[in-house]
């Protein structure tokens, strides 16, 4: 009898040894689970993130300095169009591009093709990095914006 006494008193040590330990592990999945879904607000973090999707999307063409290739690949470092209008940046990522394009008075008759694969907040991003050196650099573009031009 005292013996039964022990084992079950091993297993509520153990049972409950166990839950602290789900309980535990449970709230730190949480807290990691939270981070990627909040949105980025913050200008340094978008531009970060931004970099990232450049390298492995953009880089190929529009080169690692973003001065892209004079004729074939236009230039997307403080030009008048990454410093312009959101909209059109977003539909160019959005929907691609092609025909005659002068791009800081260079001719550029080139395709562009879509890159709607990516995430809106990957768009925005990659979009708040190429603006990053001129004057637009403050004036953010949302996942948002980029979700109503779907
Ligand atoms: C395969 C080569 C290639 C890749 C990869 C590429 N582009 Fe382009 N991009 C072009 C070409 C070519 C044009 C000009 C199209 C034309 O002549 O109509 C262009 C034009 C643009 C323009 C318009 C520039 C202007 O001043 O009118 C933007 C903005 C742009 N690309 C952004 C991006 C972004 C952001 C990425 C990565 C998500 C990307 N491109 C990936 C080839 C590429």
């Amino acid at each position: 009898m005292r013996f039964l006494g022990f084992i079950v008193l091993i297993i509520v040590v153990a049972g409950s040894f166990g839950c602290g330990q789900n309980a535990a592990n449970k709230k730190t999945s949480d807290a990691n689970g939270a981070s990627p879904v909040s949105s980025i607000k913050n200008r340094n973090s978008s531009y970060d993130a931004g970099k990232l999707v450049y390298d492995r999307n953009c880089k190929v063409c529009h080169q690692v300095n973003r001065m892209g290739m004079p004729k074939v690949y236009p230039p997307l470092k403080n030009t008048e169009r990454t410093n312009g209008d959101k909209d059109f940046l977003i539909e160019v990522v959005l929907n691609g591009l092609s025909g005659e394009v002068v791009v800081e008075g260079v001719k550029y008759n080139g395709v562009m093709a879509s890159y709607r694969n990516l995430t809106d907040q990957q768009i925005a991003d990659v979009l708040n990095y190429i603006r990053s050196d001129g004057e637009a650099a403050d004036d953010l573009v949302t996942a948002d914006e980029v979700q109503q031009k779907r």
